[in-house]
């Protein structure tokens, strides 16, 4: 292979690079930066639901929830803004954050952000486990989220960066992947802690999240700092030593060569910002809008923060909402798998597809079974079978969200774009994702106790929205080289005309710069 490519019989592009443990070792340091963000997502709904917890913080709820009279209304027993604050208070934080991380990911390295973002997010967990006050835990909730936002912005980069192309969308569901592990891990030690005696177990569950950051603090700081990025920050002799110690051979001129002219030609776009209002580039700002959008509005985050709230109130005990919790926890987790090693066999569309059925009628079966036991003033209760079967069609929501929306959330914007507009459109994807992630966990519980059962049916009428768009509007993507996608644009019976034709011959630079 002179310097190291070799073009195949369709024109594309491979350079020589065997997976070398060093960057299998370095992908999954990197990708605890996932841990930290799925802890933070699992964690919170547990400890909402903890007695000792509401006590010291929102002693109104703990009231309401106390008060049984008979007559209790279950749809709004948790219908608190404070209680909501708390939870998505995080979002908000790792939305400003990320803009101002994506400038320092870009002029200080991906490996810096990591370590800052590794670093805050610890603070931010001690401060909430010794947490006296609310505001000492919102000041710890808005520290975690910068953390978060940091590790956002720049852990997905990093990965991308070092993998071998043959590897990066196994690495970038890899991410995912530490995300679902991160709120399975959050569940169980919120099964756990919830026994402890003497009302401490919530600081547990909170101060845990330290552990986590310290992986990744301590895992950055011995991390390298990934080619593009040194090259675009000057280091262009350091830049090619490591290109060539993570592809396991001397011989990667040719993508050295692509990577120093993807970094030129990232330089000339002087406003990505403007350029990607552009007429020709309307479906990828279509795009990178919609699937963020979207992926919150499944209601996948009413799951990931609330379980245990929302087993309550269905009628579960206090352990049984927890261990329901670590059920689709690990429902979460497993079916990850299915979208790994099919997401390149049987493509996106059809799990997109396949995952919107499939949502759509566990959410209607939830909302008439609890609609039938609860009616609107919620008084009633589900006997065990009837609450089993709810559990089970929950699983079957989480399940398909698993395979579809979840991965194909992070994993779609990021492969749509052509470079020059790549990190606009990340940007896009980031803050979009955040803020509804943040308006979702704020206005659950008021949801909940307003549109009772029909909750599950305004999602569920998200879900047809958002299935019929992919149906009509989504091109296939896999194995559709990224700097041709265009090619798949252009053949598309709606995108096509914004599509020049100029834009579909050259062949423009696959690596992701940030
Ligand atoms: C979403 C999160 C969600 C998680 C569930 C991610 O792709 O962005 O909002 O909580 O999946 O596994």
């Amino acid at each position: 292979m002179a310097g190291g490519v070799y073009i195949d019989d369709t024109g594309v592009k491979h350079y020589e690079a065997r997976v070398t443990f060093f960057v299998l070792v370095t992908c999954m340091v990197a990708a605890t930066g996932g841990l930290i963000f799925g802890y933070d997502l699992g964690i919170s709904g547990g400890v909402t639901s903890m007695e000792e917890f509401l006590k010291l913080f929102f002693p109104s709820v703990y009231k309401n929830q106390k008060n049984k009279t008979g007559h209790e209304n279950n749809w709004c027993k948790f219908d608190s803004q404070l209680l909501t604050l708390f939870t998505s208070s995080l979002y908000l934080a790792a939305l400003v954050a990320s803009f101002f991380a994506s400038a320092m990911t870009r002029k200080f390295g991906r490996r810096l952000s990591m370590l800052l973002g590794g670093f805050i997010f610890f603070l931010g967990a001690i401060i909430n486990g010794a947490a006296r006050n609310i505001e000492m835990l919102i000041v710890g909730r808005v520290l975690l989220g910068v953390g978060v936002g940091f590790a956002n912005q720049s852990v997905p980069v990093y990965l991308s960066e070092m993998a071998p192309a043959k590897l990066r969308g196994a690495l970038n569901i890899g991410f995912q992947m530490a995300i679902t592990i991160g709120i399975l891990i959050a569940n169980l030690v919120n099964y756990g802690s919830n026994k402890i005696k003497g009302g401490w177990g919530w600081r547990l569950s909170l101060g845990l999240a330290a552990v986590p950051a310290t992986i990744m603090t301590v895992g950055s700081f011995f991390l390298p700092d990934t080619p593009n990025s040194l090259i675009d920050r000057g280091h262009t002799d350091r830049a090619k030593k490591m290109l060539q110690k993570i592809r396991g051979t001397n011989n990667v001129d040719e993508e050295f060569e692509d990577l120093v002219s993807a970094s030129e030609a990232a330089k000339e776009v002087k406003h990505p910002w403007r350029n990607i209002t552009k007429r020709r580039y309307r479906p990828q700002l279509a795009i990178t809008f919609l699937i963020p959008f979207f992926q919150q509005l499944t209601g996948i985050n009413v799951i990931m923060f609330y379980a245990p709230v929302l087993f309550k109130t269905i009628g579960f005990g206090d352990d049984a909402s927890l261990m329901s919790a670590v059920i689709t926890g690990g429902v979460n987790v497993l079916a990850t798998f299915v979208s790994v090693f099919s997401v390149d066999r049987f493509g996106r569309r059809v799990l997109f597809l396949e995952g919107g059925v499939q949502m759509v009628v566990s959410q209607i079966a939830v909302g008439v079974i609890l609609g039938l036991k609860f009616g609107t003033d919620g008084e009633g209760s589900l006997s065990k079978g009837y609450a089993d079967f709810v559990l089970f069609l929950i699983c079957a929501y989480v399940a398909a969200f698993a395979w579809s929306w979840g991965p194909l959330g992070w994993l779609v914007p990021s492969e749509i774009c052509p470079l020059e507009i790549r990190s606009a459109g990340q940007a896009i994807n980031v803050s979009v994702n955040m803020f509804f992630t943040f308006i979702i966990a704020q206005l659950f519980l008021s949801m909940l106790c307003h549109m009772k059962f029909g909750l599950f049916f305004f999602f569920a009428a998200f879900v047809v929205t958002m299935t019929i768009f992919i149906f009509y509007f989504l091109p296939e993507t896999k194995s559709v080289p990224i700097e041709e996608m265009n090619r798949a644009w252009k053949a598309h019976w709606f995108w096509g005309k914004y599509i020049p034709s100029d834009a579909v011959h050259g062949h423009g630079h696959c690596s992701p710069n940030v």
